[in-house]
């Protein structure tokens, strides 16, 4: 598949659990190969956002209700530099709330947000030369990407480095949010968080984030080498 393709024209996908370092290494692997870098849980949790101001609650609405509202006012766009903006209010820290965290697995588990953001992410990466990180990249938006990771680490790892990123000491109740969200995640009906057959496990418990990079870069370099 990525036969005759230059590094900068793949499309790599990188999966895995909550907290797993995905958006920071793809990031950096993107950086560093010249690829541009697509975060989809911030669109999840874009949506998410949008549900909490409105104060929609989707389990009470028709299907149909909710594909109007989304159609009619949900209007997201990611820029070049990897802004994000809703109906053209930039999001940022809004989206690593708390009520995000406690409130994304639900949302995201809904096949009209699903479809609408699976659309968008295939349109965004529809000319390769990107890194996806998320849940279902592997496996559902993009199964035939020149390169799938899967990236993951112990429950208590994954929260110790992400108390660290928030500065917070609370890294127990950080391991129970991380939890739950891995098993809502997994346990979805559609496109649940699963690791793709062709994908490759990189387990990062003893791992310099450095090294996570390496690996990938490796692997991405040994695609085109030939
Ligand atoms: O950064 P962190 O690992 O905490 O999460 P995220 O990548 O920002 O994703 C937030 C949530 O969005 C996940 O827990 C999933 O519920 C959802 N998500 C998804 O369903 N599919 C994706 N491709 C990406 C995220």
């Amino acid at each position: 598949m990525s036969r005759g393709k230059k590094l900068t024209q793949l499309l790599i996908a990188v999966d895995g659990p909550a907290g797993s370092g995905k958006s920071s290494v793809s990031q950096a692997v993107a950086r560093e190969l010249g690829l541009s870098y697509l975060d989809t849980g911030a669109m999840y949790r874009a949506a998410t956002y949008f549900c909490l101001e409105k104060q929609l609650d989707l389990s009470e609405l028709k299907t149909s209700e909710i594909e109007k509202i989304f159609e009619q006012e949900f209007k997201l766009r990611i820029t070049k530099e990897q802004k994000i903006l809703l109906n053209g209010q930039e999001l940022k820290a809004e989206l690593r709330q708390t009520r995000i965290n406690q409130l994304v697995s639900t949302i995201s588990a809904n096949p009209v947000i699903r479809k609408l953001l699976l659309t968008l992410q295939r349109e965004l990466g529809a000319n390769g030369g990107v890194i996806l990180d998320g849940r279902d990249i592997g496996t559902t938006v993009f199964p035939q990407a020149d390169l799938k990771i899967f990236l993951t680490a112990k429950p208590e790892e994954r929260a110790r480095r992400r108390a660290l990123q928030e500065n917070s000491k609370n890294t127990l109740a950080i391991q129970e949010e991380l939890k739950e969200r891995d098993r809502l995640d997994e346990s979805r009906k559609i496109s649940p968080l699963k690791m793709a057959k062709d994908a490759i496990l990189i387990e990062t418990d003893n791992l310099s984030f450095l090294e996570v990079i390496e690996q990938i870069k490796q692997l991405a370099i040994s695609l085109v080498s030939d």
